[in-house]
């Protein structure tokens, strides 16, 4: 089942008419990070816990790492509708919570697709994730939207990996909205970089990919060297590489900059503290450059985390003594007096005792 397209809006084509896009910008945003999406026709909403099942599941990257998987409603009914940007939250069989970017088409009514890269070495969550087989079932929440599309009239998108999966769809909407773009690439080699085959139908002299076994790693120049006057960069793909977009966006002669972390920001200003589990005496050493969550999936495991970046608040724990330093911005005044978010936040204490 389709979904309509959804519609164009004026042309954007002078800097003059940025006060159209911030106004555009501001309506997508209280409209999608707030709210979300509705389709009229669906019955469940993107707060309600929906059981998908996996309906298919397909290698997308010659290093076979990563696997395609898409979900649809056991009735086959109608799912809430999302926008390019958006995410599910997958509660896993494990009771594993992890975020995955919407990498299908927004006028499927009836599917999800996401993408995930096998990380060995990470959480868990990526190695359950491909571990599920056709006919499995899964709980998601959502879509929600952190990193909404704004159909700017040119745009520059590039994607770094699997940082691919939310920049496809905006990539395939700025197609039909007849805009002005291009796609910057990279990856460390041709074997690793997913949905190649698929790349491969898009227009090539709007297609830029870039190989760090071929080229080496890109410069500022090779990622923003396309980006347009006066028009928007969109960036997905890992902290080194949106720093190097953040830092240089200002001589690129854009207007607009957007950009989604796949991992833990760095940590800046870190001091070293430790962190004491009440329930068991334990005290655990936070470096100055690691998280306080970190620390805790060293010596646990299987400590719930999603995110990593302040915003779902699957880490947030109670906090016993000590005083936090609070860098999000997600808990309430009231709720940061006793508790803190572990992947981001650290302590102007040099001991926070934490209910664990
Ligand atoms: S893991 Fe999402 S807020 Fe910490």
């Amino acid at each position: 089942m389709k979904r309509s397209a959804p519609p164009l809006g004026a042309p954007l084509d002078d800097r003059a008419t940025n006060i159209v896009v911030s106004l555009l910008e501001r309506f997508w945003l209280s409209r999608v990070v707030r709210a979300d999406y509705a389709d009229e026709r669906a019955t469940r909403t993107p707060h309600d816990p929906m059981a998908l099942v996996l309906t298919r599941r397909e290698i997308v990257a010659r290093d076979k790492d990563v696997v395609a998987l898409t979900f649809s409603a056991p009735d086959g009914d109608v799912l809430p509708g999302w926008q390019p940007g958006g995410h599910l939250d997958l509660h896993l069989p494990s009771g594993r919570r992890r975020q995955y970017s919407l990498c299908g088409d927004p006028q499927d009514a009836d599917r999800y697709r996401i993408a995930v890269r096998k990380i060995p070495a990470g959480g868990g969550g990526s190695l359950e994730m491909h571990d599920l087989r056709v006919g499995d079932t899964v709980t998601v929440r959502g879509p929600r939207n952190g990193f909404p599309f704004i159909p700017y009239e040119r745009a520059l998108y590039i994607a770094g990996g699997i940082g691919i999966t939310p920049i496809l769809p905006m990539v395939r909407a700025a197609q039909r909205l007849g805009a002005d773009w291009h796609f910057v690439y990279c990856g460390r080699s041709a074997e690793t970089i997913p949905f190649l085959d698929e790349i491969a139908s898009w227009d090539p002299t709007r297609v830029t990919i870039r190989l760090d076994d071929e080229h080496g790693v890109p410069t500022a120049d090779d990622l923003l060297g396309q980006a347009p006057a006066g028009g928007a960069v969109y960036v997905c793909g890992p902290p080194p590489m949106i720093e190097t977009v953040r830092l240089n966006f200002d001589r690129s002669g854009a207007a607009a900059l957007h950009f989604e972390r796949f991992s833990a920001p760095p940590v800046r200003d870190g001091t070293p503290f430790e962190i004491e589990l009440a329930r068991t005496g334990d005290v655990l050493d936070v470096a100055a450059d690691e998280s306080v969550l970190d620390a805790l999936v060293r010596h646990r495991p299987e400590t719930a985390y999603s995110c990593r970046q302040g915003f779902c608040g699957t880490c947030r724990v109670a906090v016993l003594a000590g005083t936090p330093d609070h860098r999000e911005n997600r808990l309430t005044a009231e709720e940061r007096e006793t508790s803190m978010l572990t992947c981001v936040s650290r302590s102007l204490t040099s001991r926070l005792v934490l209910d664990l």
